[in-house]
């Protein structure tokens, strides 16, 4: 039998496989050939990368010495999940594979992965969020307060209640991301300033906890209505009026929040040529840091077509810029009220949960996502409003496009 070596364990231990995830997608349909040999080649970086590339969460953040070393010891060997731990087990014994023994390594394999899993949540409980981890919002959807009788029960108590609960949440965490983003649509449906009024009140626990948040606008908030609402928000860019921007620096990333907001209630978003050109001089204002790109509509590449009449309709003006500069590596947003992940010419299309509702509860849910940004990948964590439903604290490794040094 080969040995296998502590590393290549290390490096297995940090691979979390999904099956179901390989060959279908959030929505349960079946892939096609290249996104499922993206995502084998994304689930295999893990095992062909140098060990010292590979961020390592610390899990075990106040459990003490002989904790830790209990904590690493079980997860090196019990966290691998089916089927990969009964397949690379027979790869590397060289024995030949029966039907038998393929279905005993499984059943030890399903068996152990709880014990895993338990460990790493009770870690996690001890704190080990890091001061990279920004909590992304979006698809609110909040209206004024409406007398009883007025609006749909879903409007009037299941938005605010989703938001109130995911700022709970966020909260409640030991240690607190960085940022908060609240990704656009933030009010129901055209953004008049009873609607930001309501918004301020849910959102405000946040800012007493000295949370900083950071807001962009969907098609259904009214820029002039939103901007009188929030007098004190500064946007990043000086062309305030016309557009609100923001920008997040971490120590190993910079977030460049745009406004894609066209006209509302209109689906399609626009960015401007004026806002392209600030969006690309501060890329190009950090050639060592990951960039990622924030807006509320989605691009119109990669993903899903059937969602790029209401996406950005310049994008073809912005993306092929955006390509040329390697240090971009994702562009998240929100808009499709879905979680689902793409990719275009090396970089990630990362959508996320809607806060207050979706429009199939069968095929999607609502939530929130916690990123890490580590300087070679991003984690996502998912928090499903349900938490009893399958996506809940769902974790998904983005490994980031390499950068052409200059
Ligand atoms: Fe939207």
């Amino acid at each position: 039998m080969i040995k296998i070596s502590h590393n290549f364990l290390k490096k297995i231990s940090s691979f979390d496989w999904s099956f179901k995830r390989l060959f279908f997608s959030s929505r349960g349909s079946a892939l096609g050939p290249s996104s499922v040999f993206y995502r084998f080649f994304t689930l295999i970086k893990p095992l062909i990368a140098h060990p010292s590339s590979i961020p390592q969460r610390d899990h075990t953040r106040g459990l003490g010495e002989p904790g830790k070393k209990q904590f690493h010891d079980a997860c090196l060997f019990f966290k691998i999940q089916l089927p990969v731990f009964p397949s690379l087990l027979f790869l590397f014994m060289n024995t030949p594979l029966t039907r038998r023994h393929f279905f005993q390594a499984t059943a030890a394999s399903v068996s152990l992965a709880p014990l895993a899993r338990a460990l790493e949540a009770s870690a996690t409980l001890q704190g080990s969020t890091g001061p990279e981890e920004i909590a992304i919002l979006n698809d609110t959807h909040i209206n004024a307060e409406l007398p009883p009788g007025q609006g749909s029960l879903r409007v009037r108590e299941q938005h605010p209640s989703n938001l109130r609960q995911a700022i709970r949440e966020i909260l409640a965490r030991v240690q607190r991301p960085a940022a908060v983003i609240i990704n656009g649509d933030l009010a129901t449906s055209v953004g008049v300033e009873a609607d930001y009024k309501a918004f301020g009140e849910l959102i405000a626990p946040l800012s007493e906890a000295g949370l900083p948040v950071h807001l962009t606008l969907g098609n259904h908030d009214t820029r002039e209505a939103f901007l009188k609402s929030f007098p004190k928000l500064v946007s990043a860019s000086n062309f305030k009026e016309h557009r609100h921007n923001g920008l997040i620096d971490l120590p190993n990333t910079r977030l460049i929040l745009l406004d894609s907001l066209k006209e509302s209630p209109a689906a399609p978003g626009r960015l401007g040529d004026e806002q392209i050109g600030w969006l690309l001089s501060k890329i190009d204002e950090t050639p060592q840091k990951a960039v990622v790109l924030v807006a509320h509509h989605n691009p119109k590449v990669g993903g899903d077509p059937l969602h790029f009449p209401g996406g950005v309709e310049d994008t073809e003006a912005f993306w092929p810029e955006v390509v040329k500069r390697t240090q971009v590596k994702a562009y998240i947003h929100g808009h499709v009220h879905d979680w689902t992940l793409a990719a275009h010419t090396g970089i990630h299309i990362i959508n996320t949960l809607a806060v207050s509702f979706v429009g199939n509860p069968a095929l999607s849910t609502t939530g929130w996502t916690l990123a890490s940004f580590h300087p070679e990948a991003v984690e996502l964590n998912i928090q499903t409003t349900q938490r009893a439903h399958p996506w809940a604290n769902e974790r998904k490794w983005l490994f980031w496009r390499q950068t052409k040094r200059a």
